[in-house]
Parts: C-alpha cells; sequence; structure tokens
C-alpha cells in the first residue's frame, strides 16, 4: 500500500504543528477485518502528519497488525517480530508496536518475549497509537494498551492511489463462540456501527473514488440485533445501500448459515450493486463435528440455504471455509465432509487444519488429531475441492463477464487482473491503451484454472 500525504481525499485537517515528520510502516496479517484496520491507521497516522514509508529501513514507527486465529499464523509473526530486532539495534529511537489480535491476546507476554517491543496495542484501542506514540518517545516507556471496550472508528478509510474496493466494517466482535475459535476472546462482543456513520463512509469513499465497498463483520446477518432503537436489519442496510450508496458494486463478509435469511437472498436478488456471490462458511459436513463445534446448524439448514440462495439468485458464487482435523473427528465424518462438498459443489473453499487454540473450549476436548492425519485429510479435501472449482470455472469458458478492474497483475504486469461480479478473479493481456483501475470491462473468459480465469477484452457489442 503506497500512501502519500497528499493524494488522499479523505484527509482531514491535520494537527501537524506539534508532531515532528515521522515515517511509518505497517505490516498486516491475517483477515480483511485487519487490514480495514490498518487502513483505519494509516489514515489516522496522515492525518497527524506522519508520512508513509514501504520501506522498513526507513520507517520510525514499524507497526505489525497481528492474527492469532491458528498458530501457523502466530508463528509467522513472531518470527518476522524476532527480525525486526536488528532494525531496532540499527536505531534505538524506531518505535516497534504490536497491534491486534495477537497482542490482545498475549498482552505482556508480547514484551517479555520480545524485549525490542515497545507497544502492545489491542483491538480496541487503535486511535491511541499516536498519544502512545508520544508517551514512548517522551518517557521511553513500554505500554501495553489493551483494555478491551468499544472500538473507537477515529478516522475513515484512506484510499491509496488507483484503490478500487474499499473494507468497511460495519460490526465488530462475535457471540458465537464456536468452540475451535479465538476470535470472541479477542475481539469482544458484536458491536454494531449505526447505518448513517455506514452511508457516509460509503459516500466519502465513492468521493475518493472507490468503485466497490465490501462490507465487514463476523458474523453479517446479526447486524443491528444490538441496535433494536434503530430496527434496521442486515436485509434493510443492503437494501439501503443498494439504492443510495454511489458505488457500482457492493460485497459484503462473511455470512453465518445459521442467521442466512430469505431477506437477505431477496436483497441480493432485487438490488442492482449487491454482487451475486456469498462467502458461508460450513465448517465441516458431519452433523455431529457441527454440533462439537457449536455451529448452531445442521447439514440439512445449510443445505436448505443454500437451496434457497440458487433458487432465487441461479448465478450465485457460493464459497464456504471447512476445518478438518477438528477433535474428535473420525474418518466417517471426514468422509460425510467430503460428500457434502461433492454434493454443494461450492466455487471455492478456504480449507484448514485444526488449530488448537489454549482458552477454547476444544482446546480441552479429547481426541485432538495428529497433524499426518489433518494433513492428509487436507490433501484430500482439496483434492475434491479443487477438482469442482475448475469444472465451475470451465463452464465459464466461452463467456463474457463484466469485470472490475483492479490493476497489473503482480505476477506478471502484462497482464491485469480483476473480479467478476461473482468474485472469480480473471487475468487478461494489456497491451497498448492500458485500462484505468475501476473501469468495468468485457472479458471473454477463454481458461479456466482452479483459482483464476483468463480472457481478453471482449469487442463492444459482446
Ligand atoms: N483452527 C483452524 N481454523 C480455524 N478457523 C477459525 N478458527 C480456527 C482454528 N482454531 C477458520 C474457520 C473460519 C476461518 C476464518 O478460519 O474456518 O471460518
Ligand atoms: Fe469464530 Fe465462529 Fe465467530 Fe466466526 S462465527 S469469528 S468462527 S466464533
Amino acid at each position: 500500500m503506497q500512501r502519500q500525504a497528499g493524494d488522499t481525499a479523505f484527509l482531514s485537517p491535520a494537527s501537524t504543528a506539534s508532531v515532528p515528520q515521522m515515517r511509518y510502516t505497517i505490516l498486516t496479517y491475517g483477515c480483511q477485518m485487519n487490514e480495514a484496520d490498518s487502513e483505519r491507521l494509516s489514515a489516522m497516522l496522515s492525518a497527524e502528519g506522519y508520512e508513509h514509508t514501504s520501506l522498513l529501513a526507513k520507517a520510525d514507527l514499524v507497526v505489525i497488525n497481528t492474527c492469532c486465529v491458528r498458530e501457523s499464523a502466530e508463528k509467522r509473526i513472531y518470527g518476522k517480530i524476532g527480525e525486526l530486532k536488528k532494525y531496532k539495534a540499527e536505531n534505538p529511537e524506531r518505535i516497534i508496536c504490536v497491534m491486534g489480535c495477537m497482542a490482545q491476546k498475549d498482552k505482556d507476554r508480547i514484551l517479555e518475549r520480545a524485549r525490542h517491543v515497545d507497544i502492545v496495542l489491542g483491538t480496541s484501542e487503535i486511535a491511541r497509537l499516536p498519544e502512545l506514540v508520544a508517551a514512548v518517545k517522551a518517557k521511553r516507556q513500554k505500554i501495553v494498551a489493551t483494555a478491551e471496550g468499544e472500538a473507537e472508528y477515529p478516522a475513515r478509510a484512506l484510499l491509496s492511489p488507483g484503490q478500487v474496493s474499499v473494507l468497511i466494517p460495519i460490526m465488530t466482535g462475535c457471540n458465537n463462540y464456536c468452540t475451535y475459535c479465538i476470535v470472541p476472546y479477542v475481539r469482544g462482543r458484536e458491536r454494531s456501527r449505526p447505518a448513517k456513520e455506514i452511508m457516509t463512509e460509503i459516500e466519502e469513499a465513492a468521493r475518493g473514488g472507490a468503485k466497490e465497498i465490501i462490507l465487514l463483520g463476523q458474523n453479517v446477518n446479526s447486524y443491528g440485533k444490538d441496535r433494536p432503537e434503530d430496527n434496521i436489519r442486515f436485509s434493510d442496510l443492503l437494501s439501503i445501500i443498494d439504492r443510495d450508496s454511489p458505488v457500482e458494486r457492493v460485497r459484503f463478509i462473511t455470512s453465518h448459515p445459521r442467521d442466512m435469511d430469505e431477506d437477505t437472498i431477496f436483497a441480493i436478488k432485487n438490488g442492482h450493486k449487491l454482487c451475486e456471490h456469498i462467502h458461508l462458511p460450513v465448517q465441516s459436513g458431519s452433523d455431529r463435528v457441527l454440533k462439537q463445534m457449536n455451529r448452531g446448524y445442521s447439514t440439512e439448514h445449510y443445505r436448505n440455504v443454500v437451496d434457497a440462495i440458487r433458487r432465487h439468485i441461479p448465478n450465485c458464487s457460493i464459497t464456504t471455509d471447512i476445518i478438518v482435523g477438528f477433535p474428535g473427528e473420525t474418518e466417517a465424518d471426514f468422509q460425510e465432509t467430503l460428500d457434502f462438498v461433492r454434493e454443494m459443489r461450492f466455487d471455492a473453499a478456504y480449507t484448514f487444519m485444526y488449530s488448537r487454540r489454549s482458552g477454547t473450549r476444544a482446546a480441552a476436548m479429547e481426541g485432538q488429531i495428529p497433524d499426518e492425519v489433518k494433513k492428509e485429510r487436507l490433501h484430500r479435501l482439496m483434492n475434491v475441492q479443487n477438482s469442482i472449482s475448475l469444472k465451475i470455472n470451465r463452464e465459464l469458458e466461452g463467456s463474457v463477464a463484466e469485470v472490475l478492474a483492479e490493476g497489473p497483475s503482480k505476477d506478471d504486469p502484462n497482464h491485469w487482473t480483476g473480479r467478476t461480479r461473482t468474485n472469480k478473479v480473471v487475468l487478461w493481456p494489456v497491451s497498448g491503451l492500458a485500462p484505468r483501475p475501476g473501469d468495468l470491462l468485457n472479458i471473454r473468459i477463454l481458461k479456466a484454472q482452479t483459482w483464476v480465469v483468463k480472457g481478453v477484452i471482449a469487442d463492444s457489442g459482446d
């Protein structure tokens, strides 16, 4: 993310007088909620007069925004924090901040494990960073700020040049307590933002050049339940946004199969900007395991939701998350997951090996599964899903899709990348006049792969 103080549409009048120019960089791990938090922090720091740099070696303030949903992410992040030791030694004035979910979970332990860290910043206290940086500079003390409570949304997202898509959190936290999941412990209770505030933010994003917004929440379907006085449910919010927001496309993640209702499906069906894609994590195809996970639905309920989606929105893509190797998962349970995946025909599945998170209920369950078994199940599941994804994508070959252009592909600058309304990633060659990020183009799909499809610009009139 290249950010410069001068090219922001969102910047509020900066109070730069008292702050000497400092350069910051943010390393972001984990989900889109973390990306959204990083964008917010970036906007706030810029408004305070900080300048962004993408080079670690040039940063006076290094922020690592962390994830703790699985152990593998944590290990990687602790490795990165370790790497920063030499940067701190190089310049002891440099301030290192570890923020986000792992900071909330490990609190003081981070300072014990990594003495070169200056600030540990929890998920609800992002807005305090400038104040804490000033305190560290004045007193050279270490600070742990991980109080729980209302997350503040101090600054609006800041668009970087060419940014087409903007993440907009509509709620934070999660009340579900799925037995494997650490998120409710580090992100707290569900809190919905007022619809008015969300709308204002969308309008400002559009004014800044955004063509697409992605509404974020751990369980978007329970939006508004904590604000009964407003009487706006998720489906209402979607319809309002579809009607009133000046963008081309609206997406949302993540839906919970237990709470997904027909009104939400109708909102998408009747909407124009709402895209035909629903991410609906099933987690397992075994009713016994779903119960142990405390997911609150059966495979039959899930099947009914998917049937309703496909009945009302025939071209809707459906993606999912699946965990293999949950405690007590037998080979027979796993076979049920494979069968369910074949039956549901998901467009794509994000598949994970169960990771034991201490403090969660599943961590204390009997029947923890050895790593080799988890790995082997993961491979079998990926093989089944990959061939389904490929088959579905092959059905697109020859058709023309509306693609929102994002920019040159990272792997190959001669190709551009963008997405269909159904969230398929499309690559196409660009020669001559390059498109602009945010252009809506008709692309003829020629060649399908598992995770992307390749095409060419279709003649106008196609
Ligand atoms: N182990 C493995 N996967 C997990 N997820 C959440 N917690 C765990 C865990 N302890 C997965 C779920 C969720 C996705 C974001 O991460 O599938 O939907
Ligand atoms: Fe975790 Fe379940 Fe909440 Fe998702 S819905 S964040 S899996 S507790």
